[in-house]
């Protein structure tokens, strides 16, 4: 039986920041972070959402009243939960209108979150062949301002729908992992932004693809020629380029060009976004499949993620005509209607936060699922 992803959708808010007004602002040579980093803008976040509005968003593009009665499952892969105990899945599932009887919660590894939350609905459409999960990787990367990590945050969210006979993509059953315990990014409890020792993360990320790699190719017998394009995960766009490069002189040279050119096809969002954790592999995944030429039958490798350290690398297969199950211009548009906020506006924007001492408040943002109200400290939502 063939399982996959059958729809695939991504959301970001309405702003953004330029990275070259954050160069001049942290008086860095912009080139910095557009070559050195691999950055153009980074998405922002006002305090009237969260994972749980960016999540519902991606996943309200794709959901027909049909998928949401076969929807079984709602997983949220995220680090940026809203709450130690209810998993922002539970309100997703309600602000989506999903049948009563499914499973909803989070689950959590870092980056590779997403990528836990897609193998495990994998594993429940192969036992329930005609039901359907709904998978969410949600989060919001903040470093702190005139921190290391600055040039490198962003938020979004990835959603989706895996089922049987899917119209995008087939997994085939390949998944090779590594585990590491390594401290090079974590946010103990009561830490509003995580500790990181960047260089440190560089160094696991790029030596955890190579161990994995080398591992997939005696797992699986494939070389980089089995590949129609590597996708990485990207915590600025800079990072899986150096790993991809980092298995270059085991290619010819025809070989890293035409891998490095899909790489290019695969960063156009995440350029235009920033690390959005989780979902960052899933955004590289998309932007390669809006924006490559490939056929049907060609193969894709996927390499998770997750400082601390987890990581996967799978690959899918492309299904007949998907092309036409793409989104094209909608995801462009949602990228290009943002507004550029001033360097001023980003930092306000940054330090506000939503109040917890229980009272009653209430906000005016009419964006889609928006937070409209928080009382008792429980979030209330446009729907
Ligand atoms: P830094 O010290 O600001 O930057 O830290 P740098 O000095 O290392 O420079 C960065 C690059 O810019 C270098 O390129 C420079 O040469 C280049 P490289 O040598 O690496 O190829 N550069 C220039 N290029 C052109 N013109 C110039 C110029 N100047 C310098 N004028 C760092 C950068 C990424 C470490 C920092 O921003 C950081 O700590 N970020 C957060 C951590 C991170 O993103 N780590 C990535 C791997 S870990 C991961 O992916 C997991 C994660 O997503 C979390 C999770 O799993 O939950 C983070």
């Amino acid at each position: 039986m063939t399982i996959g992803i059958d729809k695939i959708s991504f959301h970001v808010p309405d702003y953004y920041l330029d990275m070259t007004d954050l160069a001049h602002a942290r008086e860095t040579d912009p080139a910095k972070f557009h070559i050195g980093l691999g950055q153009d803008q980074m998405a922002l976040i006002p305090k009237t959402q969260d994972i749980i509005t960016l999540g519902a968003s991606a996943a309200a593009k794709i959901l027909t009243a049909d998928d949401k009665k076969m929807i079984d499952m709602v997983i949220v892969g995220t680090e940026s939960s809203t709450d130690f105990s209810k998993s922002a899945a539970v309100t997703i599932h309600k602000l989506l209108d999903i049948q009563p009887f499914a499973r909803s919660f989070e689950i959590k590894h870092a980056c590779y979150g997403g990528t836990a939350a897609l193998q495990q609905a994998r594993d429940y459409v192969a036992a329930h062949p005609d039901r359907k999960v709904l998978v969410i990787a949600a989060d919001i990367a903040k470093y702190g301002l005139h921190s290391g990590g600055e040039p490198t945050q962003g938020c979004g969210a990835v959603a989706m729908l895996v089922t049987k006979n899917p119209h995008l993509l087939a997994f085939n059953n390949d998944s090779v992992f590594y585990s590491e315990d390594v401290y090079d990014f974590w946010r103990p409890a009561g830490h509003d932004y995580p500790l990181v020792d960047g260089h440190l993360s560089n160094q696991i990320y790029i030596d955890s693809f190579t161990r994995i790699w080398e591992q997939n190719k005696k797992i699986n017998q494939t070389t980089s020629s089995d590949y129609a394009a590597l996708t990485f995960h990207l915590p600025y766009t800079k990072m899986g380029r150096k790993a991809l490069r980092a298995i270059f002189p085991e290619m010819s040279e025809t070989e890293q060009q035409r891998l490095e050119t899909r790489y290019d096809e695969a960063i156009i969002y995440s350029r235009q976004v920033g690390n959005l954790y989780t979902g960052s592999l899933y955004l590289g995944l998309a932007s390669l499949l809006d924006n490559s030429k490939l056929a049907a039958g060609e193969r894709i490798g996927l390499f998770s993620y997750g400082s601390g350290a987890v990581s996967e690398f799978f690959s899918m297969t492309l299904m007949e005509d998907y092309q036409q199950y793409l989104s094209i211009e909608e995801n462009q548009l949602l990228l290009s209607k943002r507004k550029r906020l001033s360097i001023t506006e980003y930092e306000e924007m940054f330090a506000e936060k939503l109040p917890t001492d229980g009272k009653t408040y209430t906000f005016s943002d009419p964006t889609k699922f928006a937070i409209n109200k928080i009382s008792d400290n429980i979030r209330y939502y446009n729907k």
